[in-house]
């Protein structure tokens, strides 16, 4: 197939590179090259390309920063994906978009359904939600694929974020009433390369199995590098961050196993693979 890939540039979308190569032709763009928030280029750029499908792995990604910079945050992910989703109905191909469980307000107390109550508590999360719901009002072929807590060689994230800090604090304090999923790039990116191969459109929970709270996951991390260092766990709101995070946002993969598709490998086999290979 042909595809377009956005945000090639970033975490995710390095590993959808490696994933895709093989078998397809791909059509890599960056903020540089396609910014999304550009209508007019963004529809032009399809119909000129008409590719087989679009696969958005761009966004305003910093959580923290969408609370300060609301306009950017909405601009790209919800009308930057709103342009995709308009260019996309032009030549007739499907969208896949990744979206968050920052969609969901965290009160839940079991994995949570695709069709689960949705209630974004912070900018990131409410323009995330724009975005998904630009898609289904303009397309019926789209794969909306929210995710969670994402890892991976090419970009920052938590377990490089403890690592680094590793180095030269013996106690860091890591906060315990957030619960998750952390998910490797990887994974999510070969799971998203089996989704295209069919016509499963809606809305799918990807991530790797199991969960855990941000503080079990420093110390699982410590303990496969092999760092002596004390965690001490502290409530979000000791730990003020500008943005709320969901204190649960553990996503049921309910309608991928639904599909037939083996479910991800626990998030703590991933992250040892990762952590052996930064360490
Ligand atoms: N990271 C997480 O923990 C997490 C969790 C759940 C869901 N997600 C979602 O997963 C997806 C991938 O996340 P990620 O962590 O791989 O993100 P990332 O590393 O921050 O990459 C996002 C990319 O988006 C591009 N971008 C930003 N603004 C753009 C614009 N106006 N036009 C075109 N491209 C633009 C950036 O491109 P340049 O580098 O070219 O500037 C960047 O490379 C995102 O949709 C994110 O919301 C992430």
């Amino acid at each position: 197939m042909k595809i377009l890939v956005t945000g090639s540039n970033g975490m995710l979308g390095h590993d959808l590179i490696d994933v895709l190569k093989d078998n397809h032709e791909l059509i890599l763009t960056t903020s540089k090259t396609l910014d999304i928030t550009d209508k007019d280029k963004v529809i032009e750029f399809i119909r000129e390309n008409n590719p087989d499908i679009v696969i958005n792995s761009a966004a305003y990604t910093d959580v923290d920063g969408c609370e300060e910079n609301q306009d950017i945050a909405y601009a790209v992910n919800g009308y930057g994906v709103e342009n995709l989703a308009l260019g996309c109905r032009e030549v007739d191909c499907p969208l896949v978009h990744v979206s968050t469980d920052y969609v969901f307000d965290g009160t839940a107390r079991d994995p949570i359904r695709e069709d689960g109550k949705i209630g974004p508590i912070s900018v990131y999360g409410k323009s995330k939600l724009k975005g998904e719901e630009a898609i289904q009002k303009i397309l019926d072929k789209f794969f909306i694929v929210r995710t969670a807590w994402l890892y991976g060689i090419n970009g920052g994230n938590f377990p490089k974020t403890m690592l680094e800090l590793a180095k030269n604090h013996s106690e860091i304090t890591v906060v315990y009433d957030e619960v998750g999923t952390p998910t490797y790039t990887p994974d999510l990116a070969y799971a998203i390369s089996q989704l295209i191969d069919t016509d499963y459109y809606g809305i799918y929970h990807i991530t790797n199995s199991g969960h855990c709270s941000w503080c079990e996951f420093a110390r699982y991390i410590f303990e496969v590098a092999g760092s002596d260092v004390n965690v001490i766990p502290v409530t979000a709101s000791e730990f003020a961050r500008p943005a709320p995070r969901p204190h649960y946002s553990v996503l049921e993969n309910k309608r991928w196993i639904d599909n037939g598709f083996e479910p991800l490998r626990h998030y703590k086999d991933a992250a040892k693979e990762y952590i052996e290979l930064i360490k």
